[in-house]
């Protein structure tokens, strides 16, 4: 049967910094859903993480512009409760990404969470390509504060906010 219903999904996260990761992950979703709405955490000291690197929104104008040819994928910043966010913008479920084991665990309890309090919204899990798999936005700033070369593991205007960042802080 044809479902006339637009299909939305939301892919939230903190996105401090967007990585290539990220970027295969928004790539495969935006090719099998109607609409994508990339949404950025606008935590800040608050974090468990501690304060993020780039403001909200820096991350959010670094995923616009490198989301820019994708023309179903959007994005937004949110705070408070992630699943009362994605029912106001109408999402039907949410996007996250699994990379080893060690992401399972967490999610698979965060999906849960989410499925208590609000049952209408399902929680899709996106396996990212292989060279992917141990990207994630901690391991890259660590590598890039130690000098580490992680131009393959992010998009290029990423790239060059990072060296300006870094140019801030020595000067
Ligand atoms: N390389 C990747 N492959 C697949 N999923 C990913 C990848 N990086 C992040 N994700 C997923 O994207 C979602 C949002 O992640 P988040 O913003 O926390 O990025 P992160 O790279 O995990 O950052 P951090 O290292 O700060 O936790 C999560 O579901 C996470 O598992
Ligand atoms: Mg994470």
């Amino acid at each position: 049967m044809h479902n006339a219903k637009r299909t939305k999904v939301i892919y939230p996260g903190t996105f401090d910094p967007l990585t290539n990761g990220h970027l295969d992950l928004i790539a495969r979703t935006a090719k099998i859903v109607d609409e994508l709405l990339v949404a950025v955490l606008r935590n800040s000291d608050k974090s468990e993480k501690g304060p993020a690197l780039f403001t909200y929104l820096e991350r959010e104008q670094m995923l616009r512009e490198a989301t820019a040819e994708i023309p179903n994928v959007s994005v937004t910043t949110f705070d408070g409760l992630m699943v009362e966010f994605a029912r106001t913008q109408g999402a039907r479920a949410i996007l996250r990404g699994i990379r080893a084991v060690s992401d399972y665990e967490y999610e698979l309890q965060m999906a849960m969470m989410n499925r208590k309090l609000a049952p209408e919204i399902e929680t899709l899990f996106m396996i990212p390509g292989e060279r992917y798999t141990y990207v994630s936005s901690r391991l890259v700033k660590g590598a890039f504060e130690l000098g580490g070369d992680v131009s393959t593991m992010v998009p290029p205007n990423v790239m060059e906010r990072l060296k300006r960042k870094s140019l801030g802080k020595s000067s």
